[in-house]
């Protein structure tokens, strides 16, 4: 197809090229060499934290993160029922339980107001989302996770450089987690980072994935780790993609106005809002669709493939999914009008207006 419009795609415009051949030229592709610190020490400092802690994907750097903080077989974690299938399977590694909670309607995050009641005496963590982008309203979640003694993880594998009240996103909960895989808005193709202001916190996560290796005496392992290493590779490519981020953030915004413009007359098409306490990072343009189905949303999707649009339809939230499968009716009405009605449109730095322009008409006729 001569016009296709991918739901993302990379851009490496900047010192990717030069900084991944400087790994090959120095032999140095391994998962030791000068990018991982580098980059580990600018991510940080550029998301309000002291520490970075680089590993190879956002999963991982979940798992991490859960370990670290004493997630053990038994507990329950609380989690968006509307999120990636990653952030509720990093529990389960742990042995623990998610404990799904409904999404709120404005900014299709977990809604804080309902954690409070899914919280029992076995209730060790939250770990909030910010979906595509847009932040989790904090200052309620980190209320209810000081009165509980809960520990608070960021899920912002869509949301590198988004703020809430003025703070990085991964510098608000005990730490951040961030994913670099491809579609995501700064990319080494696969990767993850941790960010966290908790010193002992770092050590033990930087620990655990790789092997789990005491730092002062070579092939002693008081516990079982992982190999969740990055390569310099990856981190060259990462830092110089972090060199950009403020680039890639502002085409973000770009496209999401040009969007705003381009559909803002429809009676009852849902564009995505932005908190007034929020800085949206956009990581995709979603829309809500005035349908009642998924059959309805499906052809709609249908017809803008025709019409060379890829667009993908929300998540399933975990509760329809058989590893974490809740009936009970009505639990969860936000996240399955949100999931029914959903869908992110192509969204990636490279758009031009006039793409923009092509795919929201495409999308209005189809409406
Ligand atoms: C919310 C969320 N959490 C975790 C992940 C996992 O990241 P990765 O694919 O790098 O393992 C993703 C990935 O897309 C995600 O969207």
């Amino acid at each position: 197809m001569e016009n296709y419009y991918p739901v993302s795609n990379p851009t490496l415009n900047g010192n990717e090229v030069k900084y991944a051949i400087d790994c090959l030229q120095s032999t140095w592709i391994s998962s030791k060499g000068k990018y991982i610190n580098t980059f580990e020490t600018a991510f940080a400092k550029q998301h309000d934290s002291l520490h970075g802690i680089a590993c190879n994907n956002g999963t991982s750097a979940l798992h991490l993160a859960l370990m670290s903080l004493g997630c053990n077989a038994g507990d329950e974690i609380i989690v968006p029922t509307l999120t990636f299938v990653a952030t509720a399977n990093a529990v389960t590694y742990c042995g623990a339980k998610p404990v799904l909670v409904d999404a709120e309607e404005d900014t299709w995050n977990i809604d804080p107001s309902a954690i409070e009641k899914a919280i029992t005496e076995n209730t060790k963590g939250i770990i909030v989302v910010h979906l595509y982008g847009h932040p989790t309203n904090m200052d309620p979640v980190m209320d209810v996770a000081k009165k509980y003694n809960l520990f608070v993880i960021e899920d912002a594998a869509e949301a590198h450089g988004a703020e809430y009240k003025g703070k990085k996103v991964g510098s608000i909960g005990d730490c951040g987690t961030f994913s670099f895989f491809g579609n995501k808005i700064i990319t080494t193709g696969e990767g993850g980072m941790i960010t966290t202001n908790n010193r002992q916190l770092a050590q033990s996560m930087k620990k655990l994935s790789s092997h789990g290796m005491d730092p002062s005496e070579r092939y002693w392992y008081p516990q079982v780790g992982y190999n969740y290493r990055m390569t310099n590779i990856q981190a060259a490519i990462g830092y110089a993609q972090l060199e950009n981020l403020d680039w890639h953030l502002s085409q973000r915004k770009r496209i999401a106005s040009l969007y705003n413009e381009q559909l803002k007359g429809h009676p009852s098409l849902v564009l995505p809002k932005e908190a007034d306490w929020a800085k949206h990072s956009y990581w995709m343009y979603s829309v809500l669709l005035p349908v009642k189905t998924r059959k309805e949303r499906d052809s709609i999707m249908a017809d803008l493939l025709k019409k060379g649009i890829e667009t993908r339809p929300f998540f399933y939230p975990m509760h329809v999914l058989p590893p974490y499968e809740d009936k009970r009716k009505g639990a969860y009405p936000v996240a399955e009008r949100l999931y029914v009605k959903g869908i992110n449109l192509p969204s990636y730095a490279s758009l031009q207006e006039e793409d923009i322009a092509y795919i929201s008409t495409s999308l209005l006729e189809s409406l």
